[in-house]
């Protein structure tokens, strides 16, 4: 047997964490890292959040799990605060983001379904990540995987090109949806226009098809709103969350309103753990905190004064191509592919994340201290500066 049984989906650093606190990582052998993306933007009130460890703790002692065959107080008090949030009107509460995004997919299948359209189509953007189960990676732009057949269905248009939506949408009847990321992680921080948005609202509502918004990564008040669609107001048909929510227990949600909102019924859909109460429990405490210590209207100051202040540093460098974000959730992209910052980082305490090739992607908890974030901006000009020069010095083919 080999010495790791984990099967090879990450390619994994060598390194293990044992226990965390706030902004601050410590592993195995008693070393201490400095966290820039909080396991992709999930413990977003920081590692060993007091008040959600005593909320998971207090309900583990109570009750974890009941089926979802019974009716779940917790989870009714976590999808009314949901709702009141977002203006949706139902939830569907599963265990991560692409499962959210599974159940926004088939409700636009069903809701096609039941006006007589057999094989419907819905619209996805290049760059976009919306999970990798084979419904989600279908509607992604990483179809490079290696895996085939694909799940039909999905037609794909540029990213911020409502030129291209209106011409499928004019070549197509059997569109149900559009569904997009308001601004894209995994493809590398791109923001969507807030005219871009607005005009896929009215598109979506002149061809009664849904307008599905995946803000796994952007929900939660990453942004600087609960929901990132906030900033352009508009209202989504369908809206999926998960990240953020508890704080790093695990829980999706697919929130609907209008006709999108009684699509799933008995047999259609359903779940074994989603929305247990020990999840639940963790969401709520999240939500409590973040409404307690205003961390919305935080992370939207915190967010632009980061962003202010590695535009000054960085933005005029060469090897800087775009330093862009919203709230607390920002993309350095560098001028050519830099996954070897990583390891540099992490040789000085500081754990880095690169997506799509070549973007450091920051992804501060909402209620990081302005010493912190202070940290985090001289730490990031100081990585990236040493791996410029590094990286000038080596001889090129
Ligand atoms: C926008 C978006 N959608 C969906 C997913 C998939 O979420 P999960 O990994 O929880 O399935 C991610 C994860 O990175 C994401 O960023």
């Amino acid at each position: 047997m080999s010495e790791n049984s984990i099967m090879n989906t990450f390619g994994q650093m060598s390194v293990s964490f044992e226990s965390g606190d706030g902004v601050w990582l410590y592993d195995t052998d008693g070393n201490k890292y400095f966290d820039t993306f909080f396991g992709i933007a999930v413990s977003s009130l920081g590692h060993a959040n007091a008040a959600i460890t005593k909320a998971v703790k207090d309900q583990a002692g109570r009750l974890m799990h009941c089926s979802n065959f019974y009716r779940n107080p917790l989870q009714e008090k976590l999808a009314h605060s949901l709702c009141e949030i977002s203006n949706m009107e139902k939830v569907f509460f599963c265990n991560s983001g692409a499962e959210a995004n599974e159940a926004a997919i088939k409700i636009a299948q069903r809701y096609a379904n039941e006006r007589g359209i057999p094989n419907p189509k819905v619209i996805v953007m290049d760059n976009a990540f919306h999970g990798r189960t084979m419904a989600t990676l279908s509607a992604s732009a990483n179809a490079k995987l290696g895996v085939t057949p694909l799940m039909e269905g999905f037609l794909r248009a540029p990213y911020n090109d409502i030129d291209v939506v209106t011409e499928l949408f004019s070549t197509h009847n059997d569109i149900v949806a559009v569904m997009l990321e308001p601004i894209q992680g995994e493809g590398g921080i791109h923001i969507a226009q807030i005219n871009y948005l607005k005009a896929l609202r009215t598109l979506c509502d002149e061809q009664n098809a849904l307008l599905i918004l995946d803000e796994v990564q952007t929900g939660n008040g990453r942004t600087g709103k609960y929901f990132a669609h906030e900033h352009a107001n508009i209202h989504p048909d369908v809206v999926t969350a998960a990240k953020g929510l508890a704080n790093g227990f695990p829980i999706g949600a697919c929130l609907a309103r209008g006709p999108a909102a009684s699509i799933l019924i008995p047999s259609s859909h359903g779940i074994t753990f989603g929305g247990n109460p020990l999840a639940c429990a963790a969401a709520l405490a999240v939500i409590e905190q973040i409404t307690e210590h205003n961390l919305i209207k935080r992370a939207e100051l915190t967010g632009a004064h980061i962003l202010h202040r590695l535009k000054d540093e960085l933005g005029s460098a060469d090897y800087v191509k775009r330093i862009e974000g919203k709230g607390l959730m920002i993309g350095i992209e560098l001028s050519e592919p830099c996954f070897a910052l990583v390891a540099l980082a992490k040789a000085k305490g500081i754990l880095l994340n690169v997506t799509s090739n070549n973007v450091i992607r920051l992804l501060p908890p909402l209620n990081i201290s302005d010493e912190e974030s202070e940290f985090l901006i001289e730490a990031c000009v100081q990585i990236i500066r040493l791996y410029a020069a590094d990286d000038r010095s080596k001889p090129r083919d």
